[in-house]
């Protein structure tokens, strides 16, 4: 499976950084690893014309198709701009009151619309495994097994402290998600690992044998974010 490198720009950059994300990374030619980028909403029109390699993604979508939702946007908006995948059930969007099964809505209308949802799973530091396989079921509970998905897992700890688990731990919770889908009949669901992922540590998050990489800060610095990709499309 070629490894997914995934972009979660969160609510940084501007104009003139999401212009420079487009001519640098434009230059790029990989022939093993892809990537998705999922810039805030706004910078979306700069990447609808401007992007030639890698996809689009987002970092959220309504649970809803159209009407009165203030501040929320829909499926069909973010097809308009060529938005192909979607984060849902970031932890830092669980914080805010997201819940399981706001989680499994978003998804299910991800998915009866042609768009893949990359679902966050994570734990904190008081919770373990089984609080990650009850997140992993009832996120899919109203879609069928045919539904293309991805998972990542992102232990809450790991995110933004420069922390990480070991390669071990990861492939312990990876292999433990991938279980629990194929249980559910899901079968060849990438994983991905997210938390404190950079230049120095997306070797190990590799070694786990997860399907790829969600990277947050280090995506902001663009040279970091190309010599990752260009890493992972040389990883044997
Ligand atoms: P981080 O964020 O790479 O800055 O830890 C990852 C994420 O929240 O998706």
């Amino acid at each position: 499976m070629r490894k997914l490198i995934v972009a979660n720009y969160k609510m940084n950059g501007d104009e003139k950084f999401y212009s420079l994300v487009t001519k640098k990374l434009n230059k790029l030619a990989l022939k093993d690893a892809r990537f998705v980028l999922c810039p805030p909403f706004v910078y979306l029109s700069k990447f609808k014309k401007h992007i030639k390699s890698g996809e689009l993604g987002i970092q959220n979508i309504s649970a809803f198709d159209f009407g009165a939702h203030t501040g929320e946007i829909s499926h069909q908006m973010l097809k308009e701009f060529g938005v192909r995948y979607v984060i849902i059930g970031h932890s830092e969007v669980r914080s805010s009151g997201e819940t399981d099964e706001l989680i499994a809505k978003k998804v299910k209308i991800a998915c009866g619309h042609d768009m893949i949802p990359i679902i966050c799973v994570g734990e904190d530091k008081n919770s373990g495994l089984e609080l990650i396989k009850s997140q992993v079921e009832k996120a899919i509970q109203y879609i069928d097994n045919s539904s293309k998905i991805i998972f990542a897992y992102e232990p809450i700890w790991a995110i933004g402290t420069k922390v990480t688990p070991t390669s071990e731990e990861i492939k312990t919770v990876v292999d433990n998600i991938k279980l629990t889908l194929e249980k559910l009949g899901f079968k060849d669901v990438p994983v991905l690992y997210g938390g404190s992922v950079n230049k120095d540590t997306y070797k190990h998050c590799l070694n786990s044998g997860c399907d790829g990489l969600l990277v947050g800060g280090a995506s902001l610095n663009l040279d970091e974010f190309i010599e990752i990709l260009k890493g992972v499309d040389n990883y044997e």
